[in-house]
């Protein structure tokens, strides 16, 4: 998931992350009994996942979204059914049958050359939900859950909606470079005319459309989206990269030249570095130079951008930058990055990438257990002991919050929460490589705190202020990806093992998109 914003410059020194704290060495403990189910709260999320499709089926189905407080409805997607889309993997893998046959019967009849009159079609957004939310279902119940359903017919229909909705959206790729324009319209086909696209935007196709023309055979996905991916791998020009295999954002689409320097793990730019590893465990032959990459970043990170909050110098967070300069500013979004690291150690054997992955998880539960809610915010920051008291590109927190500072070790300059899942997600892969309970309790701690403060009307609502008494107030909105993600990451962690659950010996049968939707893994176990 990502969003795209701006940031601010500082001029600040790099630190060593290994130098300043001592590396907390998560030992391999690996026996299977660590990743026995949990029933009763394996259940419990199953419960809520149940409570939350009936409200959408009842006052949203096949529109895109519910509105749990008004029992009303918005087609933010286009209006194909986003949280029917969305919802599908999470109802297989909780092997839901009731819900799973009602989206496997609705996907065939969706028109892809349609959508909601008017409407501008992202096209990262519609291949990480619905393109990804077809194609998992899809291997899924061909594969290990096909005794889901009986109809086969409509499971080999979702691969003709695949291709139908990939071959409309193709004419994205059609520009001087290949690199694909974002924003898009249909009948007739144009964009909103930008000349530029985004590191994440650009960068979060190429599991989709790869994985698209695998199965169906049709190289032409897979060329389109790999040539856009192309300009990402081989960044030019060389100050667009301020620190090896760390990029800018914003990509002319012209040229295929980067416009700026500016980045991190962060909305806009996220999920392109868990797409390098990603496709190395996707197919480990042919993506080979792809880990290469997120191992140049991997490293980056570890050695530039780790950054110890000045009243906490325990907790381990990830800078922006700008150039070489600074920004000790981070978002929920942003914490994937520790899952991300974890599967990386996992899959390279490299227990350095699991330690900082397990330091990063760590940082992410501290935005969670120091709220009112016992949720994390949307955005905070923190300030160094290098910064200077006047740095007014990084800002120390206001009178009011130092002492909540001093305490967290970050201070919040957003607290919404819009039913994000990141927290959850990398407490996930904590567990699975250390089978270690405490990532569980994490996890259905938020979970918990999710169940209680926006569990609102016919759903789930997003919260105005993580650190407000009830959540601050709600906003009438319930995401799509409360299902794919949340909901999903929330179950699996106490469900059993399973061949589409990550694999605490780095060789994994599925591997998850950035929607939480599990693939199929076509290459050799690495
Ligand atoms: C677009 O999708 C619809 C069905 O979802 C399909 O009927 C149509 O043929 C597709 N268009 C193209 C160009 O493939
Ligand atoms: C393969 O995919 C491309 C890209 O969408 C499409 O234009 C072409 O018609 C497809 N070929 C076949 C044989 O379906
Ligand atoms: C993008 O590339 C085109 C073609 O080289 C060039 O004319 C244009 O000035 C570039 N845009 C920016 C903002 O650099
Ligand atoms: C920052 O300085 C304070 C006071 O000297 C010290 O207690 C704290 O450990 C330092 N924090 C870091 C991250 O080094
Ligand atoms: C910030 O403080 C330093 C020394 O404390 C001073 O040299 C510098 O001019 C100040 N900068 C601003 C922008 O006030
Ligand atoms: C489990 O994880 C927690 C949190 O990171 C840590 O404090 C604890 O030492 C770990 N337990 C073991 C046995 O490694
Ligand atoms: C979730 O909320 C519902 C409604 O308040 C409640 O009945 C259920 O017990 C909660 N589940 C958990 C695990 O707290």
């Amino acid at each position: 998931m990502h969003s795209s914003r701006s940031f601010a410059i500082a001029a600040v020194a790099a630190l060593c992350w290994q130098t300043v704290l001592a590396v907390p060495h998560v030992p391999r403990q690996s026996s299977a009994d660590n990743h026995a189910l949990n029933r009763q709260r394996a259940d419990a999320v199953k419960d809520a996942f149940q409570f939350a499709w009936d409200g959408y089926y009842k006052y949203a189905f096949p529109h895109d979204e519910l509105h749990p407080l008004s029992n009303s409805y918005s087609d933010s997607r286009n209006g194909w059914g986003a949280s029917a889309v969305d919802a599908f993997s999470t109802a297989i893998v909780m092997q839901n049958a009731d819900v799973t046959n009602t989206i496997l019967s609705y996907i065939p009849t969706i028109n892809f050359g349609q959508p909601v009159p008017g409407s501008q079609i992202s096209l990262f957004e519609t291949t990480i939900r619905y393109l990804a939310g077809m194609l998992s279902g899809y291997d899924l119940l061909k594969g290990p859950l096909s005794g889901l359903t009986t109809n086969t017919a409509a499971v080999d229909a979702i691969l003709t909606q695949a291709q139908n909705l990939a071959n409309n959206l193709s004419f994205a790729f059609d520009t001087p470079t290949g690199i694909p324009s974002n924003n898009l319209y249909f009948n007739p086909q144009s964009t909103d005319g930008s000349t530029s696209n985004g590191l994440a935007t650009i960068g979060s196709l190429v599991l989709e459309w790869t994985h698209l023309s695998d199965l169906t055979g049709n190289k032409t996905y897979a060329a389109l989206s790999q040539k856009g991916q192309s300009y990402l791998l081989h960044p030019q020009p060389a100050s667009s990269e301020p620190f090896p295999g760390l990029l800018g954002t914003n990509v002319n689409i012209s040229n295929g030249v980067f416009l700026d320097a500016e980045g991190g793990w962060v909305g806009g730019d996220d999920s392109f570095y868990e797409y390098l590893l990603k496709m190395y465990v996707y197919d480990s032959t042919r993506f080979a130079s792809y880990k290469d990459r997120w191992v140049l970043a991997a490293d980056s990170t570890i050695q530039y951008l780790a950054s110890h909050p000045s009243t906490r110098p325990d907790l381990t967070f990830v800078a922006m930058y700008d150039g070489q300069e600074l920004i000790f500013e981070s978002e929920h979004l942003a914490c994937f990055n520790g899952g991300n690291f974890i599967l990386g150690g996992l899959v390279l054997k490299e227990q350095k990438y699991i330690d900082f992955g397990i330091a990063l998880v760590t940082g992410c539960e501290d935005t969670y257990a120091n709220t009112l809610t016992g949720i994390g915010p949307e955005v905070f920051r923190w300030v160094t002991n290098t910064t200077a008291a006047n740095d007014t590109t990084n800002p120390g927190p206001s009178s009011h919050e130092e002492a909540f500072y001093k305490k967290a070790g970050f201070y919040i300059t957003d607290g919404a929460y819009i039913l994000r899942p990141e927290v959850i997600e990398s407490f996930y892969y904590a567990y699975r490589a250390t089978g270690n309970q405490t990532y569980r309790d994490w996890a259905w701690n938020g979970f918990v705190a999710v169940n209680t403060t926006c569990r609102v009307g016919s759903g789930f609502a997003e919260l105005q202020n993580v650190n407000a008494a009830n959540g601050g107030g709600f906003n009438d909105f319930q995401d799509s990806f409360l299902f794919a993600e949340v909901l999903k990451y929330s179950y699996l962690i106490h469900a059993p093992d399973n061949v589409w659950q990550t694999n605490h010996n780095g060789v994994n049968q599925f591997v998850f998109n950035t929607e939480a939707h599990p693939f199929k893994v076509a290459g050799p176990p690495i």
